[in-house]
């Protein structure tokens, strides 16, 4: 994959080397796809993550909004610090290296970053992964089978095998299709060397999760589908 930035109307694009002749900037402003009727729709709280229906496929675009207090100063700016450093280019970079992992996350599609002063806007396209449903909403319908909490906890044992430290692992950026189980949101999300703490960080947040979800404790009425998870997971982590 051709992998260097590129100026087109005075903003930064990266993109997946087959498509360089086709890009245009207005691939990122969903108001495009939705002239074209090529919009399927939002997919989340914050109103970030848009389907699209392309010439080469379904794709999802996400704009990166700030969340917390800063959001009141700004909603989408940050602070420059290099062209590589800009969350959607980062992202982008490490998808593109979890698809050279084979692990089960989207693919990069393209990014852009519209640098103005000392800040800059960023917005991100990777593909649509087909799925019936996020675990968050199989939690909620009380529908989880036993054997998707091992095929979770194996599946981030991959990730984790393989350094992949996920910033936000909650079970609303897992997605469930029958066995197969991906990641998303890598926002953040970086590679580093294996090590059982920021591991076990990682897998302490996603229990906080379920248990947010389901209103249940993962040491109470959870305790059995949870081992299975932890068991899948610490078996496979290495
Ligand atoms: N690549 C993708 N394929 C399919 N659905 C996705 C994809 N990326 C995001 N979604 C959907 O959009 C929702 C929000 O996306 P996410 O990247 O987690 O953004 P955020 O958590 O910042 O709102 C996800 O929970 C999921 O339902
Ligand atoms: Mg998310």
């Amino acid at each position: 994959m051709n992998l260097k930035p590129f100026k087109k109307n005075g903003q930064w694009l990266l993109c997946d080397e087959q498509l360089t002749e086709d890009i245009e900037t207005a691939w990122f402003d969903q108001t495009h796809w939705l002239n074209q009727g090529r919009l399927l729709g939002a997919n989340s709280g914050r109103g970030s993550a848009w389907v699209i229906k392309s010439e080469w496929g379904k794709w999802v675009l996400r704009h990166y909004f700030r969340g917390g207090l800063y959001a009141k100063v700004s909603q989408d700016s940050y602070l420059w610090t290099g062209l590589n450093q800009c969350r959607a280019f980062a992202e982008f970079h490490l998808l593109n290296k979890l698809a050279s992992l084979s692990l089960p996350a989207p693919r990069p599609v393209a990014a852009r970053v519209i640098k103005k002063g000392l800040y800059y806007r960023n917005d991100l396209i990777m593909t649509h992964v087909p799925h019936e449903q996020t675990w968050a909403q199989s939690l909620a319908d009380g529908t989880t089978e036993s054997s998707t909490w091992a095929d979770i906890g194996s599946t981030i044992a991959r990730f984790h095998r393989n350094g992949v430290y996920h910033s936000d692992l909650n079970a609303h950026n897992i997605l469930l299709n029958g066995e197969e189980v991906t990641l998303i949101d890598f926002d953040k999300c970086s590679i580093k060397s294996p090590n059982i703490n920021w591991q076990k960080q990682n897998i302490e947040r996603l229990r906080r999760s379920v248990e947010k979800i389901t209103g249940q404790s993962c040491q109470d009425q959870l305790s059995q589908p949870w081992q299975q998870l932890l068991d899948a997971w610490s078996s496979e982590r290495s």
